[in-house]
């Protein structure tokens, strides 16, 4: 089944398909729980993506990937960054990395000094230790659960460069958050940073799917960044990969680049070589298939708050810019923890949002990547539980 109106390119998986393909999304949840949890997409994986990966394999190159900074996948990955967010990538300074969050520490233990982490939050709920793994104080940049948008403080955070920050993990488009920052947001950020000559490592795995009219900018093009931010991308969120474990931490600056692929191999090489033969194919051929999901996802994104007005009016939700990740804000229905009840009573499986950000209550995180009957189900199935 396909969105109306859609080109077929993107394909809803049924039950039994995505049971298949999918093994922590569904594979980790009991036959009758529905699952709208994990960040993954119940669509198929694109075409020129398993002809790559179908003709990788028929060739035998499963072996250790091509241990060097740039080649094919700095070529796609600039090729991408330019027709899809106007940014001009030097092909030669992509670095392959496994995932993005091993970027994210690769980046913070190589560049950035000693101090404080600032984490806005709700955060991606692991990357909440990723301050103590790296041996620094997290400092918390929260949203107000009553502000109409999600927003970064940037008073706050100038109060914790003031007093001894030394970097920011700004994610773009933020999960769970949803929100597009503006290219005024980003040059905001840019200017707390420099006044205070720190840093800013930026997880942009969600950057090829802004929703609407909504357009990602990547911080690195932003004017007077290249010498203080490291970019850390990947085509496995927008294109169903996350499992082939390829990602790409991107500079601006050669010094900084220096630095990053002159890490001592151990810290950096864990990539797959299917990883890369898959990002080159998504980088290099997947433009339309990635059009159409966003077309897609940007259907969703409309009957989901059309769904919920309907019948489950009291739940709050602010615009999702990006993402396919809703944030709900359901504390009006008088539970602690709407997704463990999800589970219990509505055989749903969705995200609690302490998990993302602690200590809050009667939040939770929706997965709406799927087909327009399931998410149908999945709000019948959160009414049902919830009232
Ligand atoms: C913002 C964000 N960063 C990182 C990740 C994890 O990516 P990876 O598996 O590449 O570390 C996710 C997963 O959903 C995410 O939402």
């Amino acid at each position: 089944m396909t969105t109306p109106g859609g080109t077929g390119l993107v394909r809803d998986l049924t039950d039994e398909q995505a049971r298949a393909a999918l093994v922590c999304k569904w594979g980790l949840v009991e036959p009758d729980v529905l699952p709208a949890w994990v960040a993954e997409m119940d669509y198929a994986v694109a075409e020129p993506i398993i002809a790559a990966l179908q003709e990788a394999v028929a060739l035998g190159r499963t072996g250790y990937p091509a241990f060097a900074a740039g080649g094919r996948l700095g070529e796609a990955y600039a090729g991408f960054a330019g027709r899809q967010f106007g940014h001009d990538v030097d092909p030669g300074r992509v670095i392959a990395t496994v995932d993005v969050t091993a970027g994210v520490r690769l980046a913070l233990d190589v560049v950035v000094p000693p101090g404080p982490l600032v984490m806005p939050v709700p955060a991606y709920s692991p990357q909440l230790a990723l301050a103590s793994m790296c041996g620094r104080e997290r400092r918390d940049l929260p949203v107000d659960p009553e502000a109409p948008r999600a927003e970064l403080d940037l008073d706050r955070l100038e109060h914790e460069f003031a007093r001894g920050a030394r970097v920011l993990l700004l994610t773009q488009p933020h999960n769970p958050w949803g929100r597009v920052f503006t290219r005024a947001e980003l040059e905001g950020v840019r200017d707390v940073v420099t006044r205070h000559g720190g840093w800013v490592v930026c997880d942009e795995i969600f950057a090829p799917l802004p929703l609407g009219e909504h357009e990602h900018v990547p911080y690195l093009a932003v004017e007077g960044t290249a010498e203080h931010a490291v970019g850390i991308v990947a085509a496995s969120k927008a294109f169903n990969i996350a499992g082939l474990k390829c990602a790409q931490v991107v500079t601006g600056s050669a010094a900084l680049h220096e630095r990053l692929a002159s890490a001592p191999m151990a810290r950096n090489d864990s990539w797959s070589v299917l990883g890369v033969e898959g990002s080159v194919a998504a980088y290099t051929e997947g433009d339309a298939w990635l059009a159409e999901v966003r077309r897609t996802l940007t259907a969703r994104r409309d009957e989901f708050a059309a769904l919920l007005a309907a019948e489950l009016p009291l739940a709050r939700m602010r615009p999702l810019e990006g993402t396919y990740l809703a944030w709900v804000d359901l504390r009006a229905y008088g539970h602690d923890d709407p997704a463990a009840r999800a589970l219990e009573i509505g055989r749903l499986q969705i995200s609690a949002g302490h998990d993302f950000h602690p200590g809050l209550t009667g939040h939770a995180r929706i997965n709406i990547a799927t087909s327009a009957d399931r998410l149908a189900e999945v709000v019948r199935r959160l009414r049902l539980s919830l009232t």
